[in-house]
């Protein structure tokens, strides 16, 4: 009966137009303003550490000269300031410029968006920093060439995923992160009153400021054109192998080095490993296959609900054999229809043959279309979908098997834990080749992503939390790994510039171009510089990752989770469930 109310409410055109008025079905801007500013989000709803941005003032040039009047003023006014896309997808709160005074000015790229000129010639590309990954991966190959690195998700703008090191797989060539494929960068910086108060510099490889620049996270200046290397044209060929777990970490870095674009998905829960077998082939042979990945298709606002419902209530009743059924369902429906592979309409079977612009990179939720106001990317925030974390850790390849043994451990203890992860999708694992970039990755290194189910109340902690938290700290702290600068939680970052054997020579080059400090803020000198935060309440900041515990009261007492040792890796401090408090009842 209930249910029958609910799919009543659900499809009554009532709601329908409720929805209709409030949401173009694409992506929220991430920017809102009324009179007195702006307030700015991520494409989340939500910042780490869930307060909002607020900026008194922001523009939005079209133009490399507009770009550098606005540096300009802000120079002049002695203004923070900070860059953003017209998409936001960073999960740190990078782009924000200050929260403290209204001496803070922010630079939309939303409307630098137009200026892509392909050099055929010289295999190269330039763009204007605002440009969006998918349009710049098109017009290249109507060139009849192929951008050879591209991260999975095409939701993100030129200049954005140079700044956070966005990363696709690869350890061939000088592939896996873009920003190796930057042949010049163009900055505009702050300069003299003499100069004008902004000025345009270009840096090509040659240029002592070049391996600084290529990865800065908006720290040195604003990126206005980023000149790519591109290759002829090729077509992808692509196979899924879900296979056992067994011993994949001891098989990766070979499946690495057979496979031009390899990765692998593990499913901790399930005992399963996906390997992708992933080859470049030549742009004759026949296919006309795209990647549409299954995470990133338009999903059913009715859908993305009432998986969030459900994921709430089992979060509430502990129900974790519950989350394992999702689980199993999940995975068993993405081998079935490959993750999102199709060979023309739908998947029809192995391998999906198809051009690089359609196999690296997709986002097809970014594009639902305005008349059908029912589907959305499935973590919308209008819509309250899903919401999760996203941990993303960079390890020195040889460092990378032992971790996985240890989560195989913890793992083993009881599969079924890990059903929540396995829900989204598993780890999956990546290959970042060495870089130039000083705030990139010195070694070649593997990479791994997992999702897990962030509660919607920053004060609810969360089903088998004590799990995620310990291997968050096993990668981080155990096992010596880097966190991707565009994602994961606050505690990841700590002591993040001992990682970095370059640091210093990233703090000279900011010295040099921006001596006041001008593109730092509250949230770049803590992630970034690791600046110890303002400390604030620090009740339950463990739950959110903006601290590891260290007392009960950074979990939730009241709610029966305590600071508690790893299971596996000692050392760590979780907030773990203890049912001890129900003893009282
Ligand atoms: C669903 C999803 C999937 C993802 N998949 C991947 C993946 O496969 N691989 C991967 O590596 N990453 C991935 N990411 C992370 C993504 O690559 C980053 O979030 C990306 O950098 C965001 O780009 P953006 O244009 O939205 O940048 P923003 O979030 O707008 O900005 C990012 C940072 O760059 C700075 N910046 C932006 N533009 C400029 C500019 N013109 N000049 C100077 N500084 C600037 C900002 O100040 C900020 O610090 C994913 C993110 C999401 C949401
Ligand atoms: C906002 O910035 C512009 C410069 O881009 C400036 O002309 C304008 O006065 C500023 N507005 C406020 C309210 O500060
Ligand atoms: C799948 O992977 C397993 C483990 O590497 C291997 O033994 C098996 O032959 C693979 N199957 C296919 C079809 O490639
Ligand atoms: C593709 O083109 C090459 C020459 O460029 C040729 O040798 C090859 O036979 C062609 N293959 C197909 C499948 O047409």
């Amino acid at each position: 009966m209930k249910q029958m109310r609910e799919m009543f409410i659900y499809t009554s055109p009532l709601w329908l137009l409720l929805i209709a008025t409030i949401c173009a079905m694409p992506p929220p801007p991430p920017l809102q303003c009324s009179q007195i500013g702006c307030i700015f989000y991520s494409s989340y709803g939500a910042w780490g550490d869930r307060k909002d941005c607020h900026v008194p003032n922001v523009t939005y040039p079209a133009t490399q000269e507009e770009v550098r009047q606005a540096v300009a003023y802000a120079n002049r006014n002695k203004l923070k300031l900070r860059v953003v896309s017209k998409f936001s997808h960073s999960i740190p709160k990078l782009a924000c410029p200050t929260s403290v005074s209204d001496d803070a000015f922010l630079i939309s790229s939303a409307k630098y968006d137009s200026g892509i000129h392909v050099d055929t010639e010289n295999l190269a590309v330039t763009a204007d920093a605002g440009v969006g990954l998918r349009e710049l991966i098109d017009k290249v190959e109507e060139a009849g060439l192929s951008l050879v690195a591209a991260p999975y998700w095409e939701g993100v703008s030129v200049g954005g995923l140079i700044s956070t090191g966005a990363h696709g797989s690869s350890w061939w060539g000088k592939e896996g992160a873009v920003h190796d494929h930057l042949i010049a960068l163009t900055l505009v910086v702050p300069a003299p009153a003499s100069e004008g108060y902004a000025k345009i510099i270009t840096l090509q490889a040659k240029d002592p400021l070049f391996n600084a620049a290529k990865l800065s996270l908006g720290l040195l200046g604003v990126i206005s054109k980023v000149t790519l290397s591109v290759e002829r044209g090729f077509k992808r060929s692509v196979t899924y192998n879900f296979t056992s777990d067994e011993e994949f970490e001891e098989e990766l870095m070979e499946h690495a080095r057979k496979y031009e674009f390899g990765d692998i998905t593990w499913y901790p829960s399930k005992h399963k490993a996906v390997y992708r077998y992933d080859d470049r082939v030549p742009i004759n042979v026949s296919g006309n296959g795209v990647y549409d990945f299954i995470g990133f298709q338009s999903t059913s606002i009715l859908i993305s609900k009432s998986i969030r419902a459900a994921e709430k209530t089992m979060e509430s009743t502990r129900n974790v054999k519950g989350k394992c059924i999702v689980a199993a369902t999940s995975v068993g429906s993405k081998q079935l229809v490959a993750n999102g592979l199709k060979n023309g309409l739908i998947f029809t079977g192995y391998p999906v043959v198809g051009p690089q612009a359609k196999i690296q990179t997709s986002g097809s939720c970014l594009y639902s279309p305005t008349f059908d106001v029912t589907a959305t990317c499935p973590w919308d925030p209008r819509i309250d979908g899903l919401f999760f974390y996203e941990t993303t850790a960079i390890f020195p390849a040889p460092k990378f098997a032992d971790f996985i043994r240890d989560v195989r451990k913890l793992r083993d203890q009881n599969p079924d834990n890990f059903c929540g992860v396995d829900i989204y999708n598993g780890f999956l694992i990546r290959f970042i080749k060495a870089s130039g970039a000083y705030l990139g990755q010195s070694e070649d290194s593997v990479v791994v992503d997992f999702n897990y189910y962030r509660a919607s109340e920053a004060s609810t902690p969360r089903l088998n939390q004590d799990l995620w938290e310990e291997v968050e700290q096993m990668a981080f702290f155990k096992h010596g790994a880097k966190p991707h600068w565009a994602k994961n939680r606050n505690v990841a970052f700590l002591g993040v510039q001992r990682k970095y054997p370059r640091f210093s020579k990233f703090v000279a080059a900011k010295k040099q171009l921006d001596p006041e400090n001008m593109f730092s803020s509250e949230w770049t000198d803590e992630i970034v510089f690791g600046k110890e935060a303002a400390k604030g309440e620090d009740q339950g900041c463990a739950l959110e990752g903006l601290c590891i515990c260290s007392q009960d009261r950074h979990c939730s007492p009241e709610k029966g989770y305590f600071c508690q040792q790893g299971l596996v890796y000692k050392e760590a401090r979780v907030c773990r469930y203890s049912q001890s408090t129900d003893f009282e009842f």
